[in-house]
């Protein structure tokens, strides 16, 4: 059980009379990036939010670091060492990048004070590529500054699992290839990540392994490879075969 960083088991979801998700079991090794697939309302946002706290699971539990964090608070959670983006970004629009950056040093891992804050954001900043944007209001950044600036904030936490919903979605080509790369460097950082994608040539690119959800339960989990060749998965989500594998190999 060495060197598992988050393991979810039999965790469901019930909002009013929707079962959101149903027994989703997995456990996730440190130092790898799992994509989370499957079609809209498939329930991966909802993981997503009960992993990090914002709802508690109807049943299941959820260990992180070998800890039971099943009723743990979000904040707690950001000190504990994870992070995450929103799938509809949720910048602090009237204060500036640096600020809304600083934030997530203050309130993350460290707990940081101002001057150190201060410090982190700017070192994330220069990593993501905003650094030149710093003293700008966050509201008048474009979308794919954006994304850039919700993975800033949560870096600045420093967090050891980091969860990414749909940080691709919205961008164009050299901005998906670009935020790959950045992607890929935060794991050679040594931070664990789940990531939720649509975008499926680069999901399958950048994933380890990856987990199928379709009306919130778990439908397949594997590698790329074994993925995209599954019956299931295409039958529930990627459609016909050839497009699947046609979309996987787009970016090389
Ligand atoms: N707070 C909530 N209250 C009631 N229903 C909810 C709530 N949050 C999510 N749902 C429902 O749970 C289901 C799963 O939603 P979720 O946002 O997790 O899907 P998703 O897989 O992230 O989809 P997408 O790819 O469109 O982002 C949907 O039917 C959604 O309407
Ligand atoms: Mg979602």
């Amino acid at each position: 059980m060495k060197d598992l960083i988050l393991q979810v088991q039999g965790v469901s979801k019930v909002f009013g009379g929707l079962q959101a998700l149903k027994d989703v079991t997995f456990d996730l090794p440190a130092g790898q990036i799992m994509g989370l697939i499957g079609p809209n309302g498939a329930g991966k946002t909802t993981l997503f939010n009960v992993i990090n706290g914002v709802y508690a699971p109807s049943a299941g539990r959820i260990l992180f670091r070998g800890e039971d964090i099943t009723h743990r608070r979000t904040y707690e959670l950001a000190h504990m060492g994870m992070a995450r983006t929103h799938q509809i970004v949720k910048p602090l629009n009237d204060l500036s990048v640096l600020e809304n950056v600083m934030l997530g040093a203050c309130y993350g891992q460290h707990n940081e004070a101002l001057p150190n804050a201060e410090k982190t954001a700017r070192e994330v900043l220069e990593f993501v590529g905003l650094a030149e944007r710093a003293d700008q209001l966050a509201k008048s950044l474009n979308v794919a500054q954006k994304k850039r600036l919700e993975m800033a904030r949560a870096l600045a936490a420093r967090p050891s699992l980091l969860l990414l919903d749909e940080v691709l979605a919205g961008l164009n080509p050299s901005e998906i290839a670009g935020m790959v790369e950045t992607v890929k460097a935060i794991r050679e950082q040594g931070i664990t990540i789940i990531m939720i994608e649509h975008v499926m040539h680069a999901i399958m690119n950048v994933s380890d392994r990856l987990i199928v959800l379709d009306y919130g339960q778990q439908i397949a989990e594997g590698t790329p490879e074994e993925i995209v060749n599954n019956p299931q998965v295409i039958e529930a989500y990627l459609g016909d075969p050839e497009i699947a594998n046609r979309l996987m190999q787009e970016e090389n």
